[in-house]
């Protein structure tokens, strides 16, 4: 298995065990000492930007941000030579692009190359792994406080299924955590994506009814109508979604002691209210927080694993 993290089953079920471990631990070890890492931005961002600098920080390691527009991913520079010029210097390419087929071409030229270099998804418009690393974290905290085996735990995703809902039930495979979504019938989970959930041995209960969704949840969780990138589309969005919001009435019909999560940024008043949110049911900065674990976790794997020829 290639040495990049596009998303969560380029990991190995030993592997996926071992970030989490390696986030939970009290002491990072320096594995990036005398190493740095180039972060690049096609869109904004507040808590992968700063959870992954601190996180490469902790391992002794130098970050490097860099915005989309200041490198022109593919514009100035074909993406194959921006990624090998890159891994003349840096350890892991960390990339938050709009299109994923960018990560898959950054990572087949230094495959090529036999560069001793990896590649981070930071989120694109098909997953956000370093996300769902942070989330399985984040249930198997909140599940020791409420007592509950995590294998007896049950997240309903309500909402659309985008690239965070993805890489969550990718997440949920792994860490054998029962997976309901509830989104409306043409933002369902994809057949490629149930296959990929069921090759490692997890399964997806669909339903297009939120109500029916949560009951049993011990975890709601939700994410924007509209990502990044669709912004053209917000207005239809707003109008198929408008009955999946997280409100009071809908947490209700939970079970009494459910957690609320959202990867945040979060649209208050649209696919949760403030009084959800804020409420003492809400474990969303628990995930921000847990956002640095994920990143330690991650990176840490993917430079233990390094290796490679000298490059260039
Ligand atoms: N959850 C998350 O990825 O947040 P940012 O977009 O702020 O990085
Ligand atoms: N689904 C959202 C997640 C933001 C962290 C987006 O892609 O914009």
């Amino acid at each position: 298995m290639a040495n990049h993290i596009l998303d969560i089953d380029d990991l190995t079920p030993d592997d996926f065990d071992k970030v989490i471990a390696y986030g939970l631990s009290p002491k990072s070890e320096k594995v990036m000492a005398n190493k740095s890492a180039a972060l690049l931005f096609e869109k904004p961002s507040a808590r992968t930007r700063h959870a992954t600098e601190t996180a490469i920080v902790a391992l002794g390691g130098h970050p490097i941000t860099v915005k989309g527009d200041e490198v022109g991913i593919g514009k100035r520079e074909s993406v194959h030579d921006l990624t090998l010029t890159l891994a003349c210097y840096h350890a892991v390419i960390g990339a938050r692009v709009f299109d994923h087929g960018v990560l898959a071409e950054m990572a087949s030229a230094i495959d090529g190359a036999g560069a001793p270099c990896s590649v981070l998804n930071l989120l694109s418009d098909k997953a956000h792994p370093c996300q769902g690393v942070a989330d399985i974290i984040t249930i198997i905290q909140a599940s020791k406080e409420m007592n509950l085996e995590i294998s007896n735990a049950q997240v309903t995703y309500v909402g659309d299924s985008n690239n965070v809902a993805s890489s969550l039930a990718l997440a949920c495979a792994m860490a054998s955590v029962k997976l309901v979504v509830a989104s409306p019938v043409d933002f369902q989970p994809e057949a490629e994506l149930i296959k990929r959930v069921e090759r490692l041995g997890g399964t997806i209960e669909v339903v297009t009814d939120p109500n029916e969704g949560v009951e049993g949840a011990d975890f709601i969780y939700t994410d924007t109508w509209t990502s990044m990138g669709q912004e053209a589309e917000a207005s239809v969005r707003k109008e198929v979604f408008r009955n999946y919001q997280v409100n009071e009435l809908l947490i209700s019909k939970a079970k009494k002691d459910v957690k609320i999560m959202h990867c945040l940024p979060a649209h208050r008043g649209e696919e949760i209210t403030d009084a959800v949110l804020d409420s003492k049911s809400s474990i969303v900065f628990k995930q921000a927080y847990n956002r640095k674990l994920s990143a330690i976790g991650l990176l840490t794997l993917m430079v233990k694993k390094q290796g490679g020829q000298k490059w260039p």
